[in-house]
């Protein structure tokens, strides 16, 4: 293939591969469609022919029939059996006015005839139609596969956004929980030497919320609100805080506040989680009963979250060593929560938590560290 004709395909105007083993034949297509505007390269028989298209991808094949060493439709069937080639239009040229001879090469893929002697103007008008057909079908092929590329960029761009945005949101998340971690701990430190306690009664919480097959989400909001509970201590004094024998009752009444205090810290967000932490730490102290404080709620009346922790905080407080009492046992602490179901306790909650005791325990046996 030579150097020129290749270049010749680069040209902004159409491309036709003109074959037939007649010189005067050639002649008179080349300079026909030459005039027309059209770039062309000549070929001599269907072999040398198909060599050329295969190489060039010209935008049209104008074949004669009747060649040797491959013919017009063996050329036919070759060219339309290359998926690189097969949608070049062909217009066969034939001799054969018959209608055996058009009806064979339609069925093998030539896209229209003519029939010699051939009109320059019948010539022009269907090179002409075939060219605006295909043309349209390479715009649309270009069209669909840019379309394929600018939609799979934007997915990829899309995705990508996405999974920072998830990173964000991890990165918020997790610095939003490692600042009610430390707020929790600050309050702690007032009255037990190390956040083990919040850590042990957050996570039994969690085992009670799943237990009563609360939706994960939920689940997940106990566990990262519960240790928020005793905020409010911030504010009590030391002298009634870490007093080692019995409060009186004033002193009692100032302990109490610590409950509407941690409400008051915690409320008037609109993060869900602050929200059910200002709930946890009003209602820890209710009682089932009604007996609790500090506004005497009773039942249902009691959010949720505050029963569940209720029963979570007293198992822990009753097995750890405070500096006015000893640790309980973990039998003795198990028969005490049993004893004040219906009481003390939302029945479901002391249920749930009685019937966890291995993961109740498991949890005991992996605390951080030890109070006091
Ligand atoms: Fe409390």
């Amino acid at each position: 293939m030579d150097k020129a004709m290749i270049d010749s395909t680069k040209q902004d105007k159409h491309t036709v591969v003109v074959i037939d083993d007649i010189p005067s034949n050639l002649l008179y297509f080349n300079d026909a469609l030459t005039g027309f505007g059209y770039a062309t390269i000549t070929a001599e028989n269907g072999k040398q022919g198909l060599e050329k298209i295969n190489v060039i991808l010209p935008d049209l094949i104008l074949t004669d029939v009747n060649m040797p060493e491959m013919d017009g439709y063996q050329l036919c069937e070759a060219v339309k059996g290359n998926p690189a080639t097969k949608d070049i239009p062909i217009i066969l040229v034939t001799a054969q006015d018959d209608r055996d001879s058009l009806i064979r090469g339609l069925s093998i893929g030539a896209d229209d005839f003519l029939i010699k002697p051939v009109n320059p103007s019948e010539l022009q008008a269907r090179v002409r139609n075939l060219l605006l057909v295909k043309d349209y079908r390479d715009h649309m092929k270009h069209y669909t596969a840019e379309l394929e590329t600018q939609v799979s960029l934007r997915t990829q761009e899309l995705n990508q956004a996405f999974e920072e945005l998830k990173q964000v949101n991890l990165q918020l998340k997790e610095s939003t929980l490692d600042t009610i971690r430390r707020l929790s701990t600050a309050a702690e430190y007032r009255d037990t030497a190390t956040g083990a306690h919040i850590w042990r009664m957050s996570h039994y919480s969690q085992v009670v919320a799943k237990k009563i097959q609360l939706p994960s989400e939920e689940v997940d909001k106990i566990l990262y609100a519960s240790p928020m509970h005793d905020v409010g201590k911030i504010a009590t004094p030391d002298h009634i805080l870490l007093k080692p024998s019995k409060l009186t009752k004033e002193e009692w009444s100032v302990m109490e506040e610590h409950t509407f205090i941690g409400e008051q810290i915690l409320s008037g967000s609109a993060q869900l989680l602050l929200v059910m932490a200002g709930e946890i730490a009003s209602g820890h102290h209710e009682r089932w009963d009604g007996s609790g404080y500090p506004r005497g709620l009773s039942g249902e009346n009691i959010p949720l979250a505050a029963r569940i922790t209720a029963v979570a905080d007293v198992f822990d407080a009753l097995t750890t060593k405070r500096v006015y009492k000893d640790a309980w046992t973990t039998e003795k602490a198990f028969e005490y929560i049993k004893n004040q179901s219906g009481s003390h306790f939302d029945p479901a909650c002391a249920d749930a938590f009685l019937k966890s005791r291995s993961e109740i325990v498991g949890i005991q046996q992996t605390s951080p560290g030890q109070d006091n």
